[in-house]
């Protein structure tokens, strides 16, 4: 007979420095304290589809933006599906999977190159497949992202960066409030320190895992 409960599928999103990955292992530590199986992963994966996209990522390799959209989307698949290490089996087994970003990175960081109706209409084959049991904005400004990037960086085109984050931040925010009525979001204040952030971070995975 099979006793086994079905994980719950918790997703971080935010800009760069918000403090995802922070987050990512302090929850793991977590919830692995409460002896919960739990499994972190991570988009782009490191499959095949993922070091392509970190070549793309890192200028080795050019392609257009419709083609590097549907490469994560690609990339995604492969990590719902995969019959060694897919979410989905993990899920199936038990574990709580903490995945650091997934599709609406898709939503923030390729709009406004591809449309945002593309998007979403494209990922609606993760979505059936895979909807977050909630999704974990870590909501810092730009200014701030920009001063954690300094700190963590010996060099940044400051203009570009600046650019690029501020769209990526407007299309969080925009593809949030477009799907509120079918996906499961929680905002928080990233701005605070890390203690505090995850306090925030407990009470929000507590009622669905425990
Ligand atoms: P991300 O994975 O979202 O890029 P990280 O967790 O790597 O973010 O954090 C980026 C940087 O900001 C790291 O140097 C980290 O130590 C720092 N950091 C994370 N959370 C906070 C916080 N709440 N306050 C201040 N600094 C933080
Ligand atoms: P990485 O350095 O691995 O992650 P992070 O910046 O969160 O530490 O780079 C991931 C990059 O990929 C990041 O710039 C966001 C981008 N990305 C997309 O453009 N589309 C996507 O669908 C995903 C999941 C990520």
């Amino acid at each position: 007979m099979n006793m086994k409960k079905r994980g719950k599928f918790i997703v971080f999103e935010g800009i760069d420095g918000s403090g995802k990955s922070t987050q990512v292992k302090k929850l793991a530590e977590y919830l692995k304290s409460k002896k919960d199986k739990t499994y972190t992963t991570f988009e782009p994966t490191s499959s095949p589809v993922g070091s392509i996209l970190r070549n793309i990522l890192t200028h080795r390799i050019k392609a257009s933006e419709q083609t590097i959209a549907a490469l994560f989307l690609a990339d995604r698949l492969d990590h719902i599906q995969n019959e060694v290490n897919g979410i989905l089996k993990m899920l199936d087994n038990g574990f709580h999977v903490i995945c650091d970003r997934y599709y609406f990175s898709s939503y923030a960081y390729h709009v406004p190159h591809v449309s945002l109706d593309w998007v979403i209409e494209a990922n609606s084959v993760a979505a059936k497949l895979l909807r977050p049991d909630i999704n974990l904005y870590i909501d810092i400004t730009v200014e701030e992202s920009l001063r954690r990037i300094q700190a963590n960086r010996a060099t940044t085109d400051l203009f570009e960066t600046k650019e690029r984050i501020t769209t990526v931040r407007k299309n969080y925010l925009e593809a949030f409030e477009r799907l509120k009525h079918i996906e499961k979001i929680k905002i928080i204040n990233g701005a605070q320190s890390v203690d505090a952030v995850f306090e925030e971070v407990k009470l929000a995975v507590e009622d669905l895992v425990f």
